[in-house]
């Protein structure tokens, strides 16, 4: 069992000033001393995560919205904005996202333009949104014309992840966070791929609830700082912060002609090991890195093939419409090695159509 008192606190530096994001155990009933809020307290949540999880939090209100990327749109910001007027919330007001990264997105959203913008605590509860979503800034909703096209950068004041709520989440959202956790161990070759061979991530049981492992919060934490000195030298994603699209070329693009069978977390493992054979087959890389990859997702239960009903054509076809409809080529990032990421342009149909057929054997 895990000490109720075990937690890190990373500081997180933004062109604005910075935050701290907390991880551990038992931190949801302290989080107003936690995250310094002294004003209203007002949680955002979906309807899986708040019967769980929303009781530990003493708020002043809790707005409820159903759970579901379906539900990621200005519909429901308005049911957000209802709900905050209606407690009559003030300027000093906080607004605490308590849920996944559709909860994180959208209640901060709200909290960016509420009343031109109130404070904002992120409580993430996926590992995915542990690991991702909650820190950098980057917030919003899906439109009709596609996904994440209305947001706002809005830092958060605080972002309190308390890995005792892993508890309740279904193993395969688990596995999915665990794709963007291994993505960060590639881009910066530390300690996350070691913590991973040796199996310190385990939930303990494969279906839910799992006991966390102890040193998860420490997993965690490893993976957090990747992101946070990516975001920390590129906090409006000019440059360096496309490196954390690894995989995700590959992977949307496969995500969307599967029509969405393959999930998020699953079109990246299966986008990793589609950028190490690419970079390898372009002579970037040592080959073995692509066997290395496959067998850190294999060992938390992620894919490492591209199911072959799918269509190379039609996958090339879906990789980055926009840059191609305006002439440009498509991006990716690939790797020279383990910590050693870059982006190119340079790279031929041939070669990406080649390797997603390689990887459907
Ligand atoms: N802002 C960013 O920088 C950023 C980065 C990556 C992803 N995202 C966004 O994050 C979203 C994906 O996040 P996600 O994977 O967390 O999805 P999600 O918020 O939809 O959560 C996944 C599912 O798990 C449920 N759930 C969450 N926590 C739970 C818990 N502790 N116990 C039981 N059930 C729980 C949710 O209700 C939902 O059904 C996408 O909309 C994506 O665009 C944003
Ligand atoms: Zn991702």
């Amino acid at each position: 069992m895990m000490e109720q008192e075990s937690f890190e606190r990373l500081a997180v530096q933004h062109p604005n000033g910075r935050y701290d994001v907390v991880v551990g155990a038992g931190l949801l009933p302290r989080l107003r001393e936690l995250a310094g809020v002294r004003g209203q307290m007002v949680v955002v949540t979906d309807d899986n995560v708040g019967p769980h999880h929303a009781a530990q939090i003493e708020a002043d209100a809790v707005i409820t919205v159903p759970a579901g990327e379906v539900h990621k749109n200005l519909d429901f910001v308005r049911t957000i904005y209802d709900g905050l007027f209606a407690v009559g919330m003030d300027r000093k007001g906080t607004v605490v996202a308590l849920g996944g990264g559709v909860i994180g997105d959208m209640a901060g959203f709200a909290a960016a333009t509420y009343m031109r913008g109130v404070d904002f605590v992120q409580c993430p509860t996926t590992l995915l949104s542990m690991v991702d979503a909650s820190v950098g800034g980057k917030v919003g909703v899906d439109v009709p014309q596609g996904k994440n096209l209305v947001g706002a950068f809005k830092q958060p004041t605080a972002v309190c992840a308390d890995i005792t709520t892993l508890q309740t989440l279904p193993a395969v959202e688990f596995a999915a966070g665990m794709a963007e956790v291994i993505k960060h161990g590639i881009l910066n070759d530390g300690g996350i791929l070691r913590s991973v061979e040796r199996g310190e991530w385990g939930v303990g049981r494969e279906d839910t609830p799992h006991s966390p492992h102890p040193t998860l919060y420490s997993l965690i934490a490893q993976a957090i700082c990747v992101k946070r000195d990516v975001v920390e030298e590129d906090p409006y994603e000019q440059g360096r912060r496309a490196h954390l699209n690894l995989g995700h070329t590959f992977g949307h693009a496969i995500e969307q002609v599967s029509q969405f069978r393959v999930r998020h977390g699953e079109g990246v493992a299966m986008g990793l090991v589609a950028a190490a054979r690419l970079s390898a087959r372009l002579e970037h890389c040592d080959p073995v890195l692509q066997g290395q990859i496959e067998e850190w997702l294999t060992a938390v239960n992620l894919p490492t093939r591209i199911p072959a009903d799918l269509d190379a054509e039609a996958i090339y076809a879906a990789m980055g419409t926009d840059k191609k409809k305006a002439g440009g080529r498509v991006r990716f990032v690939l790797l020279h090695g383990l910590g050693e990421p870059f982006t190119t342009g340079e790279v031929a149909e041939t070669a990406v159509i080649a390797t997603i057929r390689e990887l459907q054997a």
